[in-house]
């Protein structure tokens, strides 16, 4: 059973340890987060990025999510409420990303299906996922929840193209 839910301050070594893990994959696990920074101060400029206050440039309100799974966190989401240029081309409005020793068992596929549900509650009726052209976990899992693939994007001197996938 796999929950989506807010940061909470006993989070703080499970986050930390998960950022880390992820940063060496260069996996952004975090948003905005620097590991020098308190744990309080971190939930709330996620607060602030929810209530889209204080933004730094080039920056859209955004919920950020874990997701639980039996007490532990495997993963997280982050919905952006709305597009700009960047998001618009290459970002979308959903990015996840899974902790290693948690893949392969159906919770990307999982935390897709209940962000997409959490955007429209938020008011976006149109939903844009994106994923790198070689990334076959990211593609099986936008494509089992329904995402119609839009087009794909030539990626930058060498680097993979960008599938860029609908959910109407
Ligand atoms: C991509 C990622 C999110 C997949 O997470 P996951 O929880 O392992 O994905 P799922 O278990 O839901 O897998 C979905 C499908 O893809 C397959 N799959 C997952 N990873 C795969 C891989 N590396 N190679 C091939 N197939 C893979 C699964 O077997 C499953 O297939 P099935 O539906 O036929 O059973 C995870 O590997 C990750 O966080 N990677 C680093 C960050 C990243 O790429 N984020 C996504 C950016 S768009």
């Amino acid at each position: 059973m796999l929950r989506l839910r807010p940061l909470r301050a006993s989070d703080e070594a499970e986050f930390r340890a998960g950022h880390a893990q992820l940063a060496a994959e260069g996996v952004v696990f975090g948003l905005a987060f620097e590991p020098g920074m308190p744990w309080d101060e971190y939930l709330q400029v996620l607060e602030r990025f929810r209530a889209g206050a204080d933004l730094p440039e080039r920056f859209v309100p955004s919920t950020l999510l874990v997701a639980e799974v039996d007490g532990q966190i495997v993963g997280r989401v982050s919905i952006r409420h709305r597009l700009n240029d960047a998001l618009l081309r290459e970002g979308g409005h959903i990015g996840y990303c899974v902790l290693a020793a948690h893949r392969r068992r159906g919770y990307a596929t999982q935390m897709l299906r209940q962000a997409l549900v959490i955007a429209r509650s938020l008011g976006i009726d149109r939903v844009l996922v994106t994923c790198d052209d070689d990334n076959t976990g990211s593609i099986k899992a936008i494509e089992a929840c329904g995402g119609r693939l839009d087009s794909v994007l030539p990626g930058d001197s060498g680097a993979p193209g960008v599938r860029r996938y609908w959910f109407d």
